[in-house]
């Protein structure tokens, strides 16, 4: 095609008008783009990070697809609140990039499991196929003390921490969250029972102090970057409730919202492992909580950031509140 070469003048003004032009089409393009936000995991079960994220950017009025592993209850819900549901499993690569392709942002999380790196490493490849422009990646606190030379016995922590180092090397846009360990994911569940049966929070965790973090806060962070993502493209977030205390003060603010007593007991982990391996849990799983109570123990879950109140301007939830949220559960208020 031929250009009419102008003057020296003309050639740096025709070069100004058409940046414009391809800024204006760029701001228009940003503006009326409207593919949707992917959040893997979204099923879950209330509290679930997935499925709270799904719930909070369909609030924002922003489009969500919601991936989810089969059709029920969940899905119908999800669906009904106004997501586009979308069926398929995060090791299936044909599955993951029918999914992902035609989404612009990606939240990546799913339950513990021993495919977790190769998920990860799928939704990685497509994500670069299909130029994702920001993705989400739940990780763990316990991450930012590991290395080659330090790790853990757990392996779920073990393939978060290659998950992160491989997406720093994918060239994706990448926000990585470390949440420490979830009220409603660990607490809710595994001290519910002997605190409603016999008032005592039975745990191996010694007299290590924790600050468990709230899903519903760790999701409200999420879909604070998924909804503007560029300021926080390539930091890390780590996330943790109000304050770090010892099992004697978390039984405490049990105490305080039940209006009974409940104690902590520091119980043999010997005796929590044969309890959990009664339960039926997975061997990845349980391996997993046994070195987090060793690492409850050794201190390394005595940790604290303001990463809720930064991103979201609220305080995380504190125990007692979410103790208070969830007082049935826990044997109801007296
Ligand atoms: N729990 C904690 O204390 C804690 C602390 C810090 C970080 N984290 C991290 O948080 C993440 C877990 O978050 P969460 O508790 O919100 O998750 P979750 O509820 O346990 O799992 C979310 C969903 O993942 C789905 N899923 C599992 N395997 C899948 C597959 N192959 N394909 C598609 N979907 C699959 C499950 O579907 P179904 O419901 O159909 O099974 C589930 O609904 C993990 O990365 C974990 O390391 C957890």
């Amino acid at each position: 095609m031929h250009h009419p070469r102008g003057e020296p003048g003309e050639s740096g003004s025709n070069l100004i008008s058409v940046t414009r032009a391809f800024i204006v089409r760029r701001n228009s393009e940003a503006m009326t783009d409207n593919r949707s936000i992917l959040v893997t995991g979204a099923a879950g079960r209330l509290g679930a990070v997935g499925r709270t994220v799904a719930e909070l950017l369909l609030d924002r009025g922003l489009p969500v697809r919601a991936m989810v592993r089969r059709e029920d209850d969940r899905a119908a819900a999800l669906r009904a609140a106004g997501a586009e549901v979308v069926l398929g499993d995060l090791l299936e690569p044909a599955d993951v990039y029918r999914v992902v392709n035609g989404c612009r942002r990606i939240y990546f999380g799913m339950s513990l499991s021993p495919g977790y790196l190769e998920a990860t490493m799928t939704m990685a490849a497509v994500a670069r196929e299909v130029e994702v422009e920001a993705l989400v990646n739940m990780s763990q606190m316990t991450v930012s003390q590991m290395s080659i030379q330090q790790t853990t016995t757990s392996p779920q922590q073990r393939q978060h921490f290659l998950s992160e180092q491989a997406l720093a090397w994918s060239g994706l846009q990448v926000v990585t969250i470390r949440p420490t360990v979830f009220l409603e994911g660990f607490f809710l569940p595994l001290t519910s029972p002997s605190v409603r049966d016999r008032g005592r929070i039975e745990l191996p965790f010694g007299q290590g102090k924790t600050s468990p973090v709230a899903t519903a806060d760790v999701a409200r962070v999420i879909a604070a970057v998924l909804a503007d993502p560029i300021p926080h493209l390539g930091r890390i977030y780590e996330l943790t409730g109000p304050c770090s205390q010892d099992m004697h003060g978390v039984a405490r603010e049990y105490s305080d919202a039940l209006n009974r007593e409940v104690v902590y007991s520091d119980i043999p982990p010997a005796d929590w492992e044969r309890e959990l391996k009664q339960t039926g849990l997975p061997e990845h799983l349980i391996r997993h909580l046994l070195t987090m109570a060793d690492l409850n123990r050794a201190g390394r879950y005595d940790r604290m950031s303001d990463g809720v109140e930064r991103m979201t301007g609220r305080p995380a939830m504190s125990i007692r509140e979410f103790v208070s949220l969830h007082a049935d559960a826990f044997g109801g208020r007296r």
